[in-house]
């Protein structure tokens, strides 16, 4: 078959990608519309998912008293990570922000269900991980179509799971996977906030491509695709 993806739609697909950015500050108040929101959750659940389990829910939230909570088990736990850190570095982690749970207009928990369709799903007996792999890949289409909507979103994972466990009323066996904060921005920024503020920088495509063996770095059949990866040439 011909690729039915023309030029324009291959660069729209690759803009998403590119220009996506996790977002904790930039939110304007302005509503989340009810369609661009049912086409975000629609293209989230349009996922790849392990022997098809779909094993997402959306619990969407605008309660003030919910994110007010959820904030608070925030503070806690940014406080309880730092003192995981040494030195300087600390209190560099803590001047980030690191959410945006009440500035968000539309804050969305995402679960997963192991249970959904009973104990056999295909694909998942060896790799018990899959059904969780798959509320990720749910996770990045919601991110994609929301960039596209011009609508940023923030996940934040800084939380305790029993605190949302308890203020969401999820039951014991349901599992709260991400905790994301949507809402039109002010603007994207071009660059990961972590990156810019000198936390971690990219790693070049090169040093997480592998050739054949787990940390072979070249091999002759794959000249061709290390030099274009090296010189940083692009997909066209
Ligand atoms: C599983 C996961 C958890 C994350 N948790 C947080 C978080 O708690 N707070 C935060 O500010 N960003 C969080 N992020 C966003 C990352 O910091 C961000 O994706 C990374 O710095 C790269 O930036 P970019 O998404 O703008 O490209 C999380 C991202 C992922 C995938």
């Amino acid at each position: 078959m011909e690729n039915d993806f023309n030029k324009e739609e291959k660069n729209g697909l690759y803009k998403a990608i590119f220009s996506r950015r996790d977002v904790r500050s930039n939110f304007i108040s302005k509503d989340i519309n009810t369609k661009v929101l049912t086409r975000i959750l629609r293209a989230a659940h349009h996922a790849p998912s392990v022997g098809f389990s779909q094993p997402w829910n959306f619990i969407l939230i605008k309660n003030h008293d919910t994110k007010k909570t959820v904030k608070e088990s925030f503070k806690k736990e940014k406080q309880k990570a730092a003192k995981e850190i040494d030195g300087s570095k600390k209190s560099k982690y803590l001047s980030f922000k690191l959410e945006g749970i009440l500035e968000s207009p539309l804050n969305i928990c995402v679960t997963y269900d192991p249970s959904k369709f009973g104990p056999f799903i295909i694909g998942k007996s060896s790799v018990p991980n899959t059904g969780l792999y798959s509320v990720c890949c749910a996770i990045q289409n919601l991110w994609l179509a929301s960039r596209t909507e011009g609508i940023g979103v923030g996940w934040v994972s800084i939380l305790s799971n029993d605190v949302l466990r308890k203020v969401l009323k999820i039951p014991d066996h349901i599992i709260p996977v991400a905790y994301l904060c949507l809402g039109y921005v002010y603007e994207f920024s071009s660059r990961p906030d972590l990156e810019k503020a000198k936390w971690l920088s990219r790693l070049s495509l090169d040093e997480v491509v592998f050739y054949e063996e787990w940390d072979k770095k070249q091999s002759p059949q794959w000249n061709e695709i290390k030099n274009m990866i090296k010189a940083n040439l692009d997909y066209a």
